[in-house]
């Protein structure tokens, strides 16, 4: 079977490196590049935190490029209260052998959907929608080029966490996120709505770093310091290990329910920014823009995560 290639934007991120682990992890995917976007901390960081995982997993050979530093019309808004001060909390930073690819981010995205044959290129979005927006604005002829965006972000059911009605990703550019979800290209969401059932119980994690191999370790390391802040957040044990779902849709979509929905953004009102109004049950006839993704087994999603981590 001919292996699916992706391009991964990302702002990492404990849970961006557990995303980016499966996907180098899994024959399934064919990881282009990956595009690193300011978010969970700056972009010097999450720049860096890309090449650290891929060195981590024995993968030094994928480029990795430098996008957005700031949203579109924002200022940044970080997140080291769950990530720590390096983003990747857990595990000692080092310097990555490999330097960033010159260029910018979006550059990179525009050249390789123009070079792939048209379709066949899906965007793994793991952060704030800036670089892909950037990409919208700054070529609109390659967004039929685009096969999929797999994102994680926005929250229904469940509402917000940075606020309580918006999600980080989309709370930091929600005008990013509006480009991207008016756009006209198939989108499959990972609200919280799913992520808040992926827990990273003590349970798995131990059974992660039984795992015994530098990657699964390191993992554990990252996710038993990510965890603290949502476990005493919602009181759980573990907590919502939100990014890895979308590599988990591209290789056992079975293992998620959903329903095609609209999803409009809000981008006007202060005490409601960046909220996806998800209309989940069909009250309006505003076109179906996305698959909206609401429940996922959790046992099969965790045995894959742990399993394809020990092949690195
Ligand atoms: O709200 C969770 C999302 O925000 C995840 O992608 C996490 O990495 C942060 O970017
Ligand atoms: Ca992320």
């Amino acid at each position: 079977m001919t292996p699916r290639k992706i391009i991964i934007d990302t702002d990492p991120g404990q849970d961006d490196a557990a995303a980016i682990m499966l996907a180098l992890a899994s024959p399934e995917v064919d990881v282009l590049g990956i595009t690193a976007v300011a978010g969970n901390v700056p972009l010097a960081l999450t720049s860096r935190n890309a090449r650290m995982i891929t060195e981590i997993c024995g993968r030094a050979d994928i480029k990795v490029f430098a996008g957005a530093d700031k949203p579109l019309r924002r200022n940044l808004v970080t997140a080291e209260h769950v990530h720590g001060k390096t983003g990747l909390d857990g595990v000692e930073p080092f310097e990555p052998g490999r330097p960033l690819e010159p260029g910018h981010a979006a550059d990179f995205i525009i050249e390789t959907l123009r070079a792939e044959p048209a379709g066949s290129v899906t965007l793994c979005a793991l952060g704030p929608l800036t670089n892909i927006a950037t990409v919208f604005e700054k070529s609109p002829d390659v967004v039929r080029l685009i096969k999929e965006i797999v994102l994680m972000g926005g929250g229904f059911f469940e509402g917000g966490n940075i606020t309580p009605s918006a999600e980080f990703n989309i709370y930091v550019d929600p005008e990013a996120a509006d480009v991207v979800f008016q756009s006209g290209v198939p989108i499959t969401m990972m609200p919280l709505d799913v992520t808040h059932k992926v827990l990273t119980t003590r349970a798995r994690v131990d059974r992660l770093r039984a795992n015994g191999n530098r990657a699964s370790m390191a993992m554990a390391d990252m996710l038993e310091f990510f965890e603290r802040y949502d476990e005493q957040k919602y009181g759980t044990d573990g907590g919502p290990l939100h990014d890895p779902t979308v590599i988990a849709w591209l290789l056992d979509p079975a293992m998620f329910t959903g329903r095609k929905c609209n999803v409009e953004i809000e981008t006007g009102s202060e005490l409601t920014l960046g909220a996806t109004v998800i209309d989940w049950w069909k009250v309006t006839k505003r076109p179906e823009n996305a698959f909206v993704a609401r429940e996922v087994d959790a046992d099969r999603f965790f045995d894959l995560l742990i399993e394809r981590l020990g092949r690195l």
